[in-house]
């Protein structure tokens, strides 16, 4: 079956207002935050157009079947063997880490977490009362080189009251897929010191590397399983963000306990259509994803292709997900790159001081190969002087 992953569709209409497309003027590209300018798969849409032909919307609950379409997801893909038990559906990955938070640390205990990472990740603590604990990665040393994870200085941050980390595994915003050997590094650091660790795994089923595999954490160190929260979601991989549909998986029972009374009264549950195109989405989605995995790659190559011809601009090359972190340092931009860009070449990036570090912009190629092209025509009258 053939996708559309060629015809921009119109994302500034007012009928659908749009984050992305209403953030900036109307002349802007943006290339902001994480959503695709994709339609979600066909199958999605209509159990969507079926549901809402039942016309009621009243308080929904979620229901088996979906818990079993996430088990058979994770069996199939991650060889991890979930139970619809350990399933706490919630609106939204973000709600998530917070609620960790509350659950699972007290005021004065430590949340540590690696830099640079998505934004909110900076903020849990702070916004939750506990104290914030950073470890940078250890940047690339060629463009093209891959981030890593620099175990001693994670270890560095680490103090008695550091309770939880928060990880993020593929990671958002340099697209790493750790290696095994970081990754056991990280499972050895965090029993010895005791850790919990919520997982955020919500861009773990975008691998763009051919023979690339995921390993939820709690699948490959099954001896922490019950120290993890993974959290995973529908809406990176099948564009289904607005539905805010998302799922806490935690194996142990006194945990998820915790963790569910945390929310009690603060969240609300998700809402019916959420539930509706989640299952769609896992049940019947995979041809579609492999389809927006192929587009994902021709992208990635065309914007490797720019970036090369940008002096003082490097990437390391994106190994998952449809986001790019450009180190745009020596770009002689100034202080804020992405506002220069924004302002010169009409593109709108994230910022990298919004993900810790300043100098950076997270490009997002989640959107039609002519989009992508006008955009990259901007950045190179800018970039490729
Ligand atoms: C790593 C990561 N976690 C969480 C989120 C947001 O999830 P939600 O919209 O479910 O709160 C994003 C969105 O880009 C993300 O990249």
């Amino acid at each position: 079956m053939q996708f559309d992953f060629a015809t921009p569709v119109a994302r500034r209409h007012p009928d659908w207002p749009s984050q992305k497309w209403q953030r900036y003027d109307e002349d802007v590209a943006p290339l902001w935050v994480a959503d695709m300018d994709f339609r979600s798969p066909p199958a999605v849409i209509d159990a969507l157009d079926a549901r809402v032909a039942h016309g009621v919307f009243g308080y929904g609950v979620v229901p088996d079947s979906l818990r079993e379409a996430l088990c058979d997801w994770s069996r199939d893909h991650y060889a991890w063997p979930i139970k619809p038990e350990w399933q706490h559906w919630l609106p939204g990955v973000v709600p998530a880490l917070h609620l960790a938070s509350l659950a699972f640390t007290a005021p004065g205990d430590g949340i540590l977490t690696v830099t640079p990472i998505y934004p909110p990740f900076l903020q849990v603590a702070e916004r939750t009362g506990r104290v914030a604990q950073f470890a940078a990665l250890a940047e690339p040393e060629a463009s093209g080189e891959p981030w890593q994870l620099d175990l001693a200085a994670l270890e560095a941050a680490i103090t008695p009251e550091t309770r939880l980390l928060l990880w993020c595994q593929p990671h958002n915003p340099t697209g790493r897929v750790w290696r095994h050997e970081e990754l056991e590094g990280l499972a050895e650091l965090v029993e010895r010191h005791d850790l919990l660790v919520v997982s955020d795994e919500l861009h773990c089923d975008l691998l763009l590397d051919e023979g690339a595999g995921h390993r939820p954490l709690a699948a490959l160190f099954p001896m922490l399983a019950s120290r993890i929260i993974t959290l995973w979601a529908p809406s990176k991989t099948f564009n289904l963000a607005g539905l805010t549909a998302a799922c806490a998986v935690i194996p142990d029972a006194t945990l998820r306990r915790q963790f569910i009374a945390a929310g009690r009264g603060l969240l609300p549950d998700v809402n019916v259509m959420g539930l509706v195109a989640a299952e769609a989405a896992y049940r019947h989605g995979e041809p579609w994803r492999q389809a927006l995995l192929e587009t994902l790659r021709g992208h990635r190559i065309r914007l490797a292709e720019a970036v090369a011809g940008w002096p003082g601009v490097s990437m390391s090359a994106p190994q998952s997900t449809y986001l790019a972190w450009l180190d745009l340092r020596h770009a002689g931009l100034g202080d804020s790159p992405q506002r220069v860009l924004l302002n010169e070449a009409r593109v709108a990036l994230s910022d990298g001081a919004d993900f810790g570090w300043p100098g950076f912009a997270r490009l997002n190629f989640g959107t039609t190969r002519s989009q992508l092209a006008e955009a990259l025509q901007r950045l190179d009258q800018v970039l490729a002087q």
